[in-house]
């Protein structure tokens, strides 16, 4: 007798307002393996997902665990049956602590709120121990950093005893170190009778972690292979039905640097930067680099006045100014892509429209109403552009893929048509067909004589995209390469300076 998988999912179908999310989706999860599930953004990953969740109803189809036909009406039932997830987005209190937000609606019962409190925290300290992760359990989930809150859903949902445990996009916020924590936290969590489906848009990862792959495309099932036999190249083909061309041919990586847009000279916070001294040029991608707590949000948010400034002086084209605000760095052309999309990028409630048209409102509205047909063409214009899926422009964007909601961000930002570009992070949770689409817009600005800030974790993007590289290293600048100049090597040995 073969025994049946671990789980299985057939002819899954699942159909939104203007969208057919699913259609005839089958997939299947063997004992002790980890199933990589792959597509474009919008592809359908997170919905298949959210039905083995109990988050949505599938129109059709029928999940199997272990062979037996079952049925997922609620999270608490996939909990109960063992399925545990690891969400895109966040679902978690800000304002509760870490260990509250853990085990919410499984809290001690019995003796006054102090002592079960302290159950609380016994119970998350040792969790974390376990994972080998450091962090304060009486945090509040709001006040940590976005890979903190990641680490927090993690643990989350190992503390459940599952057998199958769903990552979507786990590692988007994570850095190279944490994304190896990780994936020793994945090879301790499978065995004989466990499995893992992990959704990911870094193709290198799959190669590491999964045994299988499987592609859906527009809400269909494309085909599983075996990950260590099939290409990175050949999975992409799958996943967008064509042969991509390669990557986007990088501009002559010199940049005519006379006219200086952005002076920024000793600038200091209390908290980390120090005395950060750099002109970026019209026409010009200056890339920032460093390790995770070099500092390099921090001067984002400082710069665009989210975070208070010690010292320092700013120039925009030549003039000293003081931005107290978001709102008032927009008002000198500085449009800020911040790297927490989901606290400062977009209202989720609100329509795609009214997101892309924010930072332009006063100039596209009447009373908060977008009426200008100029606002409506701009905002169709830059949809097309970015591939947004949408049904409509009057659809909540809460109801877009997460990928998708990332684009909507840089649309907004676009429609501003500022002159300085801060990008923290532009390609994460973006596909990698996506991916050089926005590289070759950030080409597109800086050849228009824009100028982009960029700031990424991932050092190749960096280094194929960039002018000029700063590096920082615990609140400092350590070094300015040439992109000519810079490599790999070049960059890490100044981003660890101080740590040596
Ligand atoms: N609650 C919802 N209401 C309406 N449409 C939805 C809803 N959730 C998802 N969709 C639509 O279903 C489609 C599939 O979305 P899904 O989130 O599953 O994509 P995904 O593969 O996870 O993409 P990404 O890589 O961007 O996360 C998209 O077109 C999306 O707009
Ligand atoms: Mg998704």
């Amino acid at each position: 007798m073969v025994t049946p998988p671990l789980l299985r999912i057939e002819h899954a179908s699942k159909r939104f307002p203007g969208v057919q999310a699913l259609s005839d989706v089958g997939l299947e999860l063997r004992h002790g393996e980890v199933l990589a599930l792959v597509g474009e953004n919008g592809a359908g990953k997170s919905t298949l997902m959210k039905l083995l969740t109990g988050i949505h109803e599938m129109d059709e189809g029928q999940i199997y665990l272990e062979g037996r036909p079952v049925t997922i009406d609620s999270p608490r039932t996939a909990q109960e049956l063992g399925i545990s997830v690891i969400h895109q987005e966040f679902n978690l209190m800000a304002d509760l602590t870490v260990a509250q937000n853990i085990y919410i609606g499984r809290e001690p019962r019995g003796g006054g709120f102090l002592l079960r409190e302290r159950e609380l925290n016994r119970r998350a300290r040792r969790l974390f121990e376990r994972l080998g992760i450091t962090m304060d359990v009486r945090q509040e989930v709001g006040r940590l950093s976005v890979a903190k809150q990641q680490m927090v859903e993690i643990a989350k949902a190992l503390s459940h005893d599952a057998r199958v445990l769903i990552m979507d996009e786990p590692t988007a916020a994570l850095n190279d170190a944490e994304v190896t924590a990780l994936f020793r936290l994945i090879e301790g969590f499978r065995t004989d009778t466990t499995g893992v489906i992990y959704i990911s848009h870094r193709m290198e990862e799959l190669q590491r972690i999964s045994d299988r792959v499987t592609v859906l495309r527009d809400g269909c099932y494309v085909d599983t292979r075996p990950t260590a036999d099939t290409g990175t190249q050949e999975i992409i083909s799958l996943m967008v039905g064509r042969t991509l061309a390669g990557q986007t041919h990088s501009e002559p990586r010199s940049v005519n640097r006379t006219e200086p847009v952005l002076q920024v000279e000793g600038l200091s916070t209390k908290a980390l930067l120090r005395y950060i001294t750099f002109d970026l040029y019209q026409g010009e991608i200056l890339g920032f680099a460093g390790l995770m707590g070099a500092g390099r949000t921090e001067l984002a948010r400082a710069l665009v006045g989210a975070d208070p400034v010690d010292g320092g002086a700013v120039r925009v084209h030549g003039n000293q100014v003081k931005v107290r605000s978001p709102a008032e760095a927009a008002r000198h052309g500085i449009g800020h892509l911040s790297e927490d999309r989901k606290r400062y990028g977009v209202l989720l409630e609100q329509d795609v429209i009214t997101n892309i048209l924010l930072p332009s409102l006063p100039h596209y509205s009447t009373r908060g109403v977008v009426r200008d047909k100029a606002g409506r063409a701009r905002t169709q214009q830059l949809v097309r552009q970015l591939d947004i899926k949408t049904p409509s422009l009057r659809q909540p964007v809460k109801n877009l893929s997460g990928g998708n909601q990332q684009k909507i961000v840089i649309a907004k930002w676009l429609a501003k048509d500022c002159d300085i570009f801060i990008f923290d992070e532009p390609t994460r949770g973006i596909d990698v067909g996506a991916r050089e689409e926005i590289y070759q817009l950030l080409n597109d600005l800086a050849a228009q004589g824009k100028s982009i800030i960029m700031i990424s974790s991932e050092l190749e993007e960096v280094l194929r995209m960039s002018h000029r590289i700063v590096v920082m290293c615990a609140g400092h600048i350590t070094g300015v390469l040439d992109g000519t100049e810079a490599d790999q090597e070049l960059v890490m040995e100044r981003a660890t300076r101080f740590s040596a």
